[in-house]
C-alpha cells in the first residue's frame, strides 16, 4: 500500500507496511525479553507455527526475521520470546522496543510443530533449549493440545536458572487460566533443567534422555512409538542431537503432509549455516 498522500485536513502519515502496535514489553534477562503486538483481525494460525516479524531498517526496507508465535491461536493479541543478539541486526534494535510502538508483521503463518503433523498418541514431549521454547509457549495454551494428550511433558534446557523464568512464570499461570486451566490439569508435566548453575534439576534433554532420568524422574515409561509423540525445537546440533535419540527409541519423523511420531523446527538458523 503506497503512503497516503497529505490533503488539506489530513497530514501525510509514514505507512509502515502491516504494522502491529506493541502492546506489553517484558525483559527477563539481558539476553531475553517478551512482547505483545495487535492481532490483525484476519490472522489465523495454528497454535506452533511461526511468521515474519521486524522493523523498517536504515536503508527504508523491512528487516524481517522469523519468529514463532508464543501465544496461542485463540488469544486477542500475538505474543513473542525473543533473544537480544548485541550486533544481531534486527534484535539490537527490537529489544529497544517501547509499548506504542510498530513492528512489522508478514501475516502468513508457516511451520512444522503443529498437531496435524503428528499421528494420535498418548503422550505429547515438547522438548527445547533457549527461545526454542516460544512455539510450545504457543501448544501449552491451546486446548488442542489436552484434548489429544492424556499427558504433556515439557523440558526445557537452558545455560542459567534465569533463563527458564519466561517459561517458569508461563507454566506457573496456566492453573489459574481461566480459559484452559481446568483442561490442562495435571496433564502437564513441567522439566526445566540447567546446565551450567546449581539446580533441582540439571543436565541437557539429550542426556536426561538417554540415561533415562527424566522417565524415572517423572514416573514414565521409556518413550515408545506406540504412545510417545514429540516435538523438537533448539540449536541445530541440539534438534540433530535430539532426533538420533528420538529415532533409537523407534520414532520417524513426520511433516504437515506425512504425520509421524515427531516433528522438529530450528529455533534460530546459527553462525554460517
Ligand atoms: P541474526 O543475524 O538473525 O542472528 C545472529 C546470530 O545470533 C545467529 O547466527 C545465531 O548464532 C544467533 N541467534 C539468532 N537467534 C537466536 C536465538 N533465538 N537464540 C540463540 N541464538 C540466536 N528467535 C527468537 O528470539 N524467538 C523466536 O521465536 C524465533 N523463532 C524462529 C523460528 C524460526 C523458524 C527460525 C528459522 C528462527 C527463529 N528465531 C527466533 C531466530 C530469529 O529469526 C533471528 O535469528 C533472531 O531474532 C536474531 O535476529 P538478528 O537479526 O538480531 O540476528
Ligand atoms: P550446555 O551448557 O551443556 O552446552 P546454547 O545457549 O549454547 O544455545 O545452549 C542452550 C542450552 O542447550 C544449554 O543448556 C546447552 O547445554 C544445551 N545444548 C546445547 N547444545 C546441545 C546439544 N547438542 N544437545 C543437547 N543440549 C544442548
Amino acid at each position: 500500500v503506497p503512503p497516503s498522500p497529505a490533503t488539506p485536513d489530513r497530514p501525510a502519515k509514514p505507512h509502515l507496511p502491516d504494522a502491529q502496535t506493541v502492546t506489553q514489553v517484558t525483559h527477563w534477562t539481558d539476553r531475553l525479553f517478551s512482547f505483545r503486538v495487535s492481532r490483525p483481525a484476519s490472522l489465523r494460525f495454528r497454535s506452533g507455527e511461526f511468521v515474519m516479524i521486524g522493523l523498517m531498517g536504515d536503508n527504508g526496507k523491512p528487516l524481517l526475521r522469523a519468529y514463532s508465535i508464543a501465544s496461542p491461536a485463540w488469544d486477542e493479541e500475538l505474543e513473542f520470546y525473543s533473544i537480544k543478539v548485541p550486533e544481531g541486526p534486527l534484535t539490537s534494535k527490537l529489544q529497544h522496543i517501547k509499548v506504542g510502538d510498530e513492528i512489522i508483521m508478514r501475516p502468513k503463518p508457516v511451520g512444522t510443530l503443529v498437531h496435524d503433523a503428528l499421528l494420535p498418541g498418548k503422550r505429547i514431549w515438547f522438548l527445547a533449549t533457549g527461545t526454542g521454547l516460544a512455539p510450545f509457549a504457543s501448544l501449552m495454551r491451546e486446548p488442542e493440545t489436552y484434548e489429544k494428550y492424556e499427558q504433556v511433558i515439557m523440558m526445557h534446557t537452558c545455560r542459567t536458572v534465569d533463563e527458564l523464568e519466561y517459561g517458569r512464570q508461563l507454566v506457573e499461570s496456566l492453573k489459574d487460566d481461566p480459559l484452559i486451566g481446568e483442561l490442562v490439569g495435571d496433564k502437564l508435566l513441567y522439566y526445566p533443567t540447567c546446565t551450567r548453575e546449581e539446580f533441582h534439576h540439571m543436565g541437557r534433554v539429550t542426556d536426561n534422555l538417554t540415561s533415562g532420568k527424566v522417565f524415572e524422574d517423572l514416573g514414565l515409561p521409556k518413550m515408545n512409538p506406540e504412545e510417545d509423540r514429540a516435538m523438537v525445537c533448539g540449536s541445530l546440533a541440539f534438534n540433530v542431537d535430539v532426533k538420533a535419540i528420538l529415532e533409537g527409541f523407534g520414532l520417524e519423523e513426520g511433516a504437515n503432509s506425512d504425520p509421524k511420531q515427531f516433528v522438529v523446527e530450528k529455533a534460530f538458523v546459527g553462525e554460517g549455516i
